[in-house]
């Protein structure tokens, strides 16, 4: 799944989603060293990470693919990214990025063989636990 623009995304999570989940799942206490994976995106709720301007600015756009491990591995994930970019395309959008977490090895294998590019030298100012990629989208322009 996917936003054609995520700045506009953004802004919505902060209006429609953000304060009923800030509500239901306050900020946990102490040391963000104790923290289990429940914790820690409760914390990302109350903190969340805008995408790096440098990064939207060419790649307005971002996505997600997120699979059952039994549906991984037998060519879903590139199917799904194609039919997506395809739609995207077909809306005249420019460019997408994505961000994976840098001890996410799997991610960071299947990202480029789908025409991903690391975008370390327009996000490694903003340090952070994700690795950015991007695509550019080439669409026909209309007569
Ligand atoms: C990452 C994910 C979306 C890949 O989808 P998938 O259906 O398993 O991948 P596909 O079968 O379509 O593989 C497409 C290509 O990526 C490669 N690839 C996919 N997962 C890989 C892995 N874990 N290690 C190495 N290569 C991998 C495949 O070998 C294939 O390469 P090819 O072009 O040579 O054929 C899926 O495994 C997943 O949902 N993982 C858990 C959630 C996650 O990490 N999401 C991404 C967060 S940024």
């Amino acid at each position: 799944m996917g936003t054609r623009d995520t700045r506009a995304f953004e802004r919505r999570l902060e209006e429609a989603w953000w304060p009923a989940l800030r509500d239901r799942y306050p900020e946990p206490p102490g040391d963000s060293g104790g923290w289990d994976a429940d914790q820690r995106r409760h914390a990302m709720m109350h903190h969340p990470v805008p995408a790096p301007d440098a990064v939207v600015v060419d790649y307005p756009a971002h996505m997600h693919v997120n699979l059952l491990s039994r549906a991984r591995g037998c060519g879903l994930g590139r199917l799904l990214v194609q039919r997506w970019l395809d739609h995207a395309r077909g809306s005249r959008v420019t460019g997408v990025h994505i961000a994976a977490n840098r001890s996410n090895a799997g991610a960071l294998a299947f990202w480029p063989r789908l025409g991903f590019k690391p975008l370390h030298d327009l996000a490694d100012a903003q340090p952070s636990r994700h690795i950015w990629l991007g695509r550019k989208i080439a669409f026909e322009p209309q007569p």
